[in-house]
């Protein structure tokens, strides 16, 4: 792994530094507190090639590497996690999908337009009584004739409500379990599809999550993806991509709480000198930095191999736990530093907080990536 970044990779990751500040951050505090989506700033992502980034320039994308993904989605996600989860979203789990299974008829119809930042796209794989047991899901895809009819209710569904395009598991074939579930791509609009109301959130308040109910829902059968049968494994492999993504996003958030650590304690005075003379806070700041370069490390080393075409699901795995948990740890000990400033909404270390519980959430829960590692550190 060569650890210098090209000059492509490091002009893509100062791009998102400089839209960061200069368009995320001045509306992030608002955003957060009224929960509102960040339309225009998407939008202007998509220009940058931002919502499509590994998606090859013929069918809408940038063609940037899995590296250049991460630097940017960093970037974005220390000034703005919200905005990180759409993008991640819309990048590693639906762009990557149909780019990887997608017939050409389909990537002309659903991937150009969400490559180039037209659509948004939304990943409705959890149920209500179907999220780490993920095998277990009840929506259901009858044939009738040339559709299928859809039927059941995803939750927890990222951009669920601003979606135009919807990447939807469901099962074809009952008898077979997870092996007879499919994958459709849902247009927006399409009568039967319906959304709940929006989650009111801790943290990532600014990015959309709601419910997805299909109630008879017609899909024709152009927009089955990857064959009857190959859905749970077109989900659990667009996934391992999908954690480089939340990774890279928890990275931005851990980091964010470093800076803001540092950049009070240099300024805030107490016993006489500034609080970054006392060991106790010098020790924190020493722990949360090298915690980060750890996580940094394996989150790079993930996206490089996924890059090189190795396998890369047990990298991805530890590359998210570890990041989940620096950016939890790291917004724990901003807080701390911060003392009673850091409990309220004015210095958004208290943000950060809430915004990095998720992390070790969605995409696999941090036990869920465990029992990923574990596998493939045990299987014969
Ligand atoms: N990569 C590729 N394939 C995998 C895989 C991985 N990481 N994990 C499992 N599989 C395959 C297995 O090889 C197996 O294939 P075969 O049947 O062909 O042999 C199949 O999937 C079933 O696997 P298991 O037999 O191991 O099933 P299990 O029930 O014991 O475990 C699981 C499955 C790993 C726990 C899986 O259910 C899982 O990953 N759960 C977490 C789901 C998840 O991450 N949800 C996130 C929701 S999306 C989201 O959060 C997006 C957002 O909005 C931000």
């Amino acid at each position: 792994m060569d650890f210098n970044f090209s000059e492509e990779q490091i002009a893509i990751r100062d791009t998102a530094r400089d839209f960061s500040i200069n368009e995320i951050a001045p509306t992030s505090i608002e955003r957060d507190i009224k929960a509102e989506f960040p339309f225009e700033i998407i939008k202007k992502l998509g220009e940058f090639g931002f919502m499509g980034m590994m998606v090859p320039p013929e069918w809408g994308g940038a063609g940037f590497d899995t590296i250049s993904y991460v630097l940017a989605l960093e970037e974005i996600s220390k000034v703005d996690a919200s905005v990180g989860v759409i993008m991640s979203v819309n990048n590693s789990l639906v762009c990557y999908g149909i780019n990887h299974w997608g017939t050409d008829g389909q990537k002309e119809r659903f991937l150009k337009p969400l490559a180039s930042g037209i659509k948004l796209g939304c990943f409705c794989l959890s149920e209500p009584e179907a999220g780490s047991d993920a095998t277990q899901q009840k929506t259901e895809a009858i044939k009738d004739g040339d559709y299928y009819i859809l039927n059941g209710i995803k939750n927890w569904i990222t951009n669920g409500k601003n979606a135009d395009v919807y990447f939807v598991q469901a099962m074809t074939d009952k008898e077979k379990k997870h092996k007879g579930i499919s994958t459709f791509l849902v247009d927006k609009g399409t009568e039967g599809l319906e959304t709940g109301i929006k989650e009111d959130k801790l943290g990532i308040r600014s990015s959309d999550t709601c419910t997805v109910s299909f109630n008879n829902c017609r899909v024709h059968k152009d927009q089955l993806l990857g064959g009857e049968g190959t859905g749970f494994r077109i989900a659990m492999e667009t996934l391992n991509g999908g954690r480089i993504g939340i990774g890279a996003q928890a990275l931005g958030i851990a980091q964010a709480s470093l800076e803001a650590s540092v950049r009070y304690s240099k300024t805030r005075k107490a016993f006489g000198s500034p609080i970054s003379n006392l060991q106790a806070i010098q020790f924190k700041i020493s722990d949360m930095a090298t915690n980060v370069e750890a996580a940094r490390m394996l989150v790079l080393e993930a996206a490089w191999r996924k890059d090189m075409g190795m396998e890369f699901a047990k990298e991805a795995a530890m590359g998210k736990l570890l990041a989940s948990k620096t950016a939890v740890n790291n917004a724990l000990e901003a807080i701390q530093v911060h003392g009673g400033y850091g409990y309220v909404r004015e210095y958004l270390v208290e943000r950060y907080l809430r915004d990095a519980k998720i992390t070790e959430i969605y995409e696999g829960t941090s036990e869920i990536q465990k029992v990923v590692i574990s596998r493939a550190l045990l299987k014969d």
